[in-house]
């Protein structure tokens, strides 16, 4: 095989250290990408006389036969290649002789590389979009379902007021929502064309970089060559976004993990998306939602790595950027089977139970808050109200008896304002109905955000 470097070189690598310098085993995800590049460059080349359009054509024609070859599992690539973009320059010299020589005029793998990767990552950007609407449906289809289901709402993990299990869910809604717009923003960075940056200072070869990049559909281009070839920041935006992603997607698991356990008993997990215990026969596992939860750490950490690796380096180009590939790759597979699991999840993963949340919200003080309101509308100054509450809800403990056992008797002692309809008042459905303040989980305000998301989101 040729070697690569210039005539420079004269001694060949050792062998560890060339394939320590290798990026072809993870890079040549890159290569539809790397193709598409160099399809637009040779056209570019062509129409600006730097070539001949004859010599673009065979270009062109010998970049579509590797593609076919890739697709046809004939496209064959080793540590000799080093990377993606010399893999496909030696083919190329191989299919078409000297002429295949022109290809790199005016280029560099710099801006190569930081072309490829960019397209990669708006061809993922875009198809994650679409993954985080479907979760978003399984989501509403869930939430539709629940409307009048009651579950105990949260603070502390403490049983703090009783809420619609739709409204619970829609809140997830809301954070996925936030994702598919900070990737709509993410994506804007992302496609802003390095090519004809080169190594780092431009090239004295007549070339239009705006040509290719209107070609591969980039918006705009860099407009200092240097920081083209050296800005990761779209990567470590992109990474922070799949952060924020898999923190939203592990914050479910774990009220799934915590829900399915037999000390809660709010869903029960279907054999579809559950697993067994080798040892244990009685056992029904919730992986899907713990390995979620696990999978964050990884891209946290390739959030992190990202940044440490960029930190010190000087402009320009510096070949540490070569391990930002395995980061963003790991980061994308990652993403996208949790959220394809997660989506699977909750359209068949999950049968919630009602019952038990009845139960769980009926055995509580979770209304203690509508006794105070309901004194509040009676003209007691809420601070008052809130400390007679209190004392009440020590005596009830006490004595081992909710607020609803208590007698009209025994409210008035509390309070003679109050009157027989205390008791439709704290029963958990009226506490939840009467929450309609925006954004609350009162029944009608709950029915108005389905509608309202349905329509946000074409369902
Ligand atoms: N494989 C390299 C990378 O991933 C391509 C660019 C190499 N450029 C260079 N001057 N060595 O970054």
């Amino acid at each position: 095989m040729a070697k690569a470097w210039s005539d420079r070189f004269e001694k060949g690598l050792n062998p560890a250290i060339k394939r320590f310098n290798a990026s072809i085993f993870f890079d040549i995800n890159l290569l539809q990408e790397d193709l598409d590049g160099s399809i637009a460059h040779a056209q570019m080349l062509g129409d600006c006389g730097v070539i001949t359009k004859e010599e673009t054509k065979k270009l062109i024609e010998g970049l579509e036969k590797i593609r076919t070859e890739s697709s046809d599992g004939l496209f064959q690539v080793g540590v000799d290649d080093e990377d993606v973009h010399f893999a496909v320059e030696r083919r190329l010299i191989e299919i078409l002789g000297s002429v295949a020589k022109k290809l790199h005029t005016g280029r560099s793998r710099n801006d190569q590389v930081g072309t490829d990767l960019r397209l990669w990552l708006r061809h993922r950007i875009d198809e994650l979009d679409q993954q985080l609407k479907r979760f978003q449906m399984a989501l509403l289809s869930q939430a539709q379902n629940h409307i009048y289901t009651v579950i105990p709402g949260y603070t502390h993990l403490q049983r703090a007021q009783p809420i619609s299990l739709s409204h619970h869910l829609l809140a997830y809604v809301e954070m996925i929502q936030r994702d598919r717009e900070r990737f709509i923003d993410v994506r804007k960075r992302v496609n802003i064309s390095p090519l004809g940056a080169a190594a780092l200072a431009g090239t004295s070869i007549p070339i239009n970089r705006r040509q290719t990049a209107k070609a591969l559909g980039f918006s705009e281009i860099y407009l200092n060559s240097l920081d083209a070839v050296s800005d990761r920041d779209f990567a470590v935006e992109f990474t922070a976004a799949v952060s924020l992603v898999m923190t939203h997607l592990s914050r479910l698991s774990e009220e799934v993990i915590l829900w399915a356990s037999e000390e809660f008993a709010f869903v029960r997990l279907s054999d579809r998306c559950a697993t067994g215990s080798s040892l244990m026969p009685q056992k029904k596992n919730p992986d899907v939602p713990e390995l979620v939860r696990g999978k964050c750490g990884r891209v946290y950490g390739h959030l992190q790595g990202l940044l440490t690796m960029i930190k010190g380096l000087p402009l320009s180009y510096n070949k540490d950027f070569q391990e930002d590939k395995e980061a963003i790759f790991d980061t994308v597979f990652t993403v996208r089977a949790s959220l394809e699991a997660m989506s699977i999840l909750i359209e068949e993963g999950l049968e919630f139970c009602p019952e038990r949340m009845k139960i769980a919200v009926e055995a509580d003080f979770s209304n203690a808050t509508d006794v105070a309101d309901y004194l509040v509308a009676k003209g007691v100054p809420f601070r008052e109200a809130y400390q007679k509450v209190g004392r009440v809800v020590k005596e009830s403990l006490e004595q081992g008896i909710l607020l609803k056992d208590l007698s009209i008797g025994e409210w008035r002692e509390i309070h003679p304002a109050i009157d027989e309809d205390i008791f439709e008042k704290i029963a958990p459905k009226q506490v939840i109905a009467s929450r309609i303040s925006e954004g609350g989980t009162g029944f009608e305000r709950v029915q108005e955000q389905l509608v309202s998301w349905k329509r946000r989101i074409d369902f």
